[in-house]
C-alpha cells in the first residue's frame, strides 16, 4: 500500500459524505432493493451510518476505503433506523425498506465480530486498502478478544472471496438463494470465518 495512504478508526463528522458515497459504491445495487432512489440512499447512509464501528482509509484527505463491523454495541449500519427511514422516505416507503434490508440482516453470536461491509474506491483497488483494512479489523478483534471474525460473500463476488481467503478466512456453509436470484441478483451467500482462537 503506497505510504501517502493512512488507515484509522472512525471518521469525523466531515467525512460523513465520502463514507456514506464508498458504501453507497461498494453496495448500492444490494441496498436499492430497499432503498431505489439513489440520492435518498446516500442521505440515509451519511446520517445513520456509526463511525466507531469503521476503519477508513485516506488518501490526501479523502476517503478512499470503508470497512464496517458488528458488535454486540452496534454496527456501522445500525443507526439506520425506522425513525429516519420514515423521515427521508415516508412511512409506506420505510415500511418496505425495513422488510426487504431485514433479508441481510445478521445475527450476532457471542464473542464473534461480524463484518459490516468492505468498499474500496473503484480507481484505487488492487493497491492493498482492503487488505490493509482486514488486517486492522482482525488486530482490533485479537485485541478485544473476540473468538472470530464472520462475514458473507456472495456467489458472484469471487474478487472479494479471494481477499478474504487470502487471509484466512474459510468457507463455513452456503446459503442457496436461487428462488430470489431475482430479487438479489445473486444466487447463494457463504458465510466464511476467521477463527482467533487459535491464533492467539
Ligand atoms: C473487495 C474489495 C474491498 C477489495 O479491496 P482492494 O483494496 O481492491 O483489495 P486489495 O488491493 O487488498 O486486494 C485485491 C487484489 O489486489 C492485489 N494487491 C494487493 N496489494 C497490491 C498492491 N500493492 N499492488 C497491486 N495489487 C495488489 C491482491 O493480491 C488482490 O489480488 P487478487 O484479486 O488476485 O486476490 C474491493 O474490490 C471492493 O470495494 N469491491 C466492491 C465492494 C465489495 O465487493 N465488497 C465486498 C463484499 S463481501
Amino acid at each position: 500500500m503506497s505510504k501517502n495512504i493512512s488507515t484509522q478508526r472512525g471518521f469525523p463528522d466531515e467525512l460523513r459524505t465520502s463514507a456514506a458515497e464508498l458504501y453507497d459504491a461498494a453496495f448500492g445495487a444490494k441496498l436499492s432493493i430497499a432503498i431505489p432512489n439513489p440520492i435518498s440512499r446516500k442521505a440515509i447512509l451519511k446520517e445513520g451510518l456509526s463511525p466507531e464501528f469503521s476503519f477508513v482509509a485516506i488518501h490526501d484527505g479523502k476517503m478512499v476505503g470503508i470497512a464496517g463491523f458488528k458488535t454486540e454495541k452496534g454496527s456501522l449500519t445500525g443507526g439506520i433506523s425506522f425513525r429516519l427511514l420514515k423521515r427521508i422516505l415516508g412511512y409506506w416507503g420505510a415500511i418496505r425498506a425495513i422488510f426487504l434490508l431485514a433479508l441481510f440482516k445478521r445475527n450476532q453470536v457471542a464473542d464473534q465480530l461480524i463484518m459490516d461491509g468492505i468498499g474500496v474506491s473503484t480507481k484505487m483497488r488492487g493497491s492493498g486498502i482492503g487488505t490493509a483494512l482486514l488486517h486492522r479489523l482482525i488486530e482490533y478483534a485479537k485485541k478485544d478478544e473476540y473468538r472470530s471474525i464472520r462475514l458473507d460473500v456472495i456467489d458472484t463476488n469471487p474478487a472479494a472471496r479471494r481477499l478474504y481467503e487470502r487471509l484466512g478466512f474459510v468457507p463455513i456453509k452456503t446459503d442457496q438463494f436461487a428462488s430470489l436470484r431475482w430479487l438479489l441478483g445473486f444466487g447463494a451467500a457463504t458465510q466464511m470465518q476467521y477463527s482467533l482462537s487459535t491464533k492467539a
